[in-house]
């Protein structure tokens, strides 16, 4: 078995005898030689089999590519023009003289140096997936990455408590994943959907600094930056303000990105939930190209044009997306088609000319109005303004889309920029979709002091001291300082429709905590594979877990979830009423 790695091999060690283990990737016949690229975790090195070596060579033959093999020989130059610069080992070969098959393969049902193979067959047989270059390089960054969190936040003097995993709902607003309980049956644990409330329950109990790698599990729609069972980084802390936690954030950021070579200047831009959401029509904006939304309201009052000054009598808003070049008709056609796609009843369009516009607001503007129009947009010959008129988070959200579209189709987003960004000041509440009041963040989020006074009367127009990280539009972290004062956190339950008996059901033992010298405190969770995505350019947070669940949250390699053993289901008192579904 190996004695020395791929990787250290080369000029260095040529006329050394040496034994490698690893996969046979690749296997060419030539002119009666045999040659092999075997692969281990440090490299890959050319193996050449002669006719001199009589049974070895016989066997080699015999030999499928990814069998697990063990090769001793001499470390030799290859002679001029033989050489493979791709390869770090690519001045030498191994000779062989001696080959153990330690695990034969048989025929592969996937061949994971093909970066074609569909992906339910990659996860059904992720084992051979993962000895993919890129899957390998993904686990190693996660690691790194890992344990530089590890190590930053050791030296900030916080301290890896672990929670459990057994627990009861926690308040993040997924569904819960349960487990049923064999010894109190008829009753069930919730898999936590973060460690909120032990974090702060671990606050009154004075660990003052804390943090977890921890799992968290949401019963929730996936998409290509969610999986059912996710990485937080979980921080806590008492006694410190929001600046606290913003600067501790950043700086843990900047550490885990610099160290996978990204430019992370400091500090991050910070933008209010409003500015966000007028200026980008998002709360997570991609600030790595620039073309905001403009705010034509003042201008719409008095423009003449009929459906804007209609839309702002109706309490409505008039916004505008300045794109750098004209668009064809198609383009122009597509865009109307999305716009309609996000809600918005119809896009007005002005193509800035040199002597006159086109579009059909273009007739209807006074040359006052249009130079105004101009110095607000920041528009210019050749340029193509955009307008929606309507409801401001309709139009916001729709001219954001578009902004995120014509980002990608104009090309503004150079390969290598990246943008971290602060959200701060969002709402405490927002409406859910029975028009009640229910937490922008977690209940246990504070309301900010300038607007507590409101609380009782507008609670919607309350601002918390609930925060966001973002890096190139994905939301990476969530947090907030926390309610400590038992007054405050009742109020928030009574808004939220929760009654006092209700409240002290779900969240008893934390009201309860509360009465026993509870400190100021509030923490963060940074999304860790959202992070090792980014850092390492994957397409989905997929690429960057050993075994992921796919889209229906199923996993085809262990058949999960499945059904079970009726035996397991009567010790539990459990009856399924329902087909299990494949
Ligand atoms: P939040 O729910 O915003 O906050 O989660 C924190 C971060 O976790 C990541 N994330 C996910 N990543 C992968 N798959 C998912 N399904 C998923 N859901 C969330 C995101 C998100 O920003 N307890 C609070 C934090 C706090 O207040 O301290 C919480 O969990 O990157």
């Amino acid at each position: 078995m190996r004695d020395t790695w791929i990787g250290e091999i080369g000029e260095a060690t040529a006329g050394r005898v040496v034994e490698v283990s690893g996969w046979v990737e690749r296997r060419r016949d030539h002119g009666g030689l045999l040659f092999w690229d075997v692969r281990d975790r440090t490299g890959k090195l050319q193996v050449v089999f002669t006719p001199e070596t009589g049974a070895v060579m016989e066997a080699a033959a015999a030999v499928r590519v990814e069998s697990a093999v063990s090769v001793r020989g001499t470390v030799v130059r290859r002679g001029p023009g033989l050489e493979n610069p791709k390869l770090a080992t690519g001045t030498v070969e191994l000779r062989a003289q001696a080959l153990t098959v330690e695990g034969p393969a048989e025929v592969l049902p996937i061949d994971p140096m093909d970066p074609e193979v569909d992906e339910a067959l990659r996860l059904r047989y992720r084992y051979l997936d993962l000895r993919r270059r890129s899957l390998q390089s993904n686990l190693r960054v996660r690691h790194r990455m890992a344990l530089c969190a590890r190590n930053f936040l050791d030296a900030q003097g916080f301290v890896e408590v672990e929670t459990p995993t057994l627990a009861r709902s926690t308040p993040e607003g997924a569904r819960d994943f349960l487990v049923p309980s064999r010894l109190s049956r008829g009753a069930f644990y919730a898999l936590p959907q973060s460690p909120q409330i032990f974090k702060q329950l671990l606050m009154v109990a004075g660990m003052e600094r804390y943090f977890q790698l921890a799992r968290a599990y949401r019963d929730e729609d996936l998409r290509a930056d969610r999986q059912p069972e996710f990485t937080q980084i979980d921080i806590e802390a008492s006694f410190v303000d929001r600046e606290y936690i913003l600067d501790l954030t950043e700086r843990l950021l900047a550490e885990m990105f610099r160290n996978e070579g990204f430019e992370v200047p400091l500090p991050f831009p910070r933008l209010t939930h409003a500015e966000a959401l007028d200026r980008y029509g998002t709360d997570k904006p991609d600030l790595r190209f620039d073309l905001p939304i403009a705010d034509l309201d003042p201008w719409a009052d008095a423009c003449g044009v009929e459906i804007f000054t209609r839309a702002r009598r109706a309490g409505g808003v008039v916004r505008c997306l300045r794109l750098p070049r004209s668009l064809s008709r198609r383009e122009l056609a597509e865009t109307e088609e999305a716009a309609q796609g996000l809600g918005l009843p119809g896009l007005g369009s002005l193509e800035v000319g040199e002597s006159a516009d086109r579009g059909p607001i273009a007739r209807h503007l006074r040359p006052q109005v249009r130079d105004r129009l101009l110095e607000l947009t920041g528009a210019g010959v050749g340029d193509t303004l955009l307008f929606a008129a309507g409801e401001r988070p309709v139009v916001c959200r729709a001219l954001g889309a578009l902004r995120l579209r014509f980002g990608q189709l104009l090309e503004l987003v150079p390969p290598d920029r990246h943008a971290f960004a602060f959200v701060v000041d969002f709402p405490l509440f927002e409406l859910d979709e029975n028009g009640q009041p229910t937490p922008s963040h977690h209940p246990f989020t504070a309301p900010h002091p300038e607007d507590r006074s409101r609380m009782a009367e507008d609670p919607l127009h309350v601002r918390s001291l609930a925060y966001d990280a973002v890096l190139d539009g994905v939301e990476l972290a969530s947090g907030s300082i926390r309610i400590h004062q038992r007054d405050v956190q009742e109020e928030v339950f009574r808004i939220l429709g929760m009654s006092p008996a209700e409240a002290q059901s779900k969240f008893g033992f934390l009201l309860d905590a509360f009465r026993y010298g509870p400190p100021p405190h509030g923490g963060i969770a940074l999304g860790f594979d959202r992070m090792v995505m980014l850092a390492t350019g994957a397409p989905n947070i997929r690429e960057v877990l050993a075994f992921p669940k796919n889209a229906r949250g199923y996993d085809p390699m262990m058949g999960s979830p499945a059904p079970v053993d009726p035996a397991q289901l009567r010790e539990l008192g459990i009856q399924v009423t329902v087909a299990p579904r494949g």
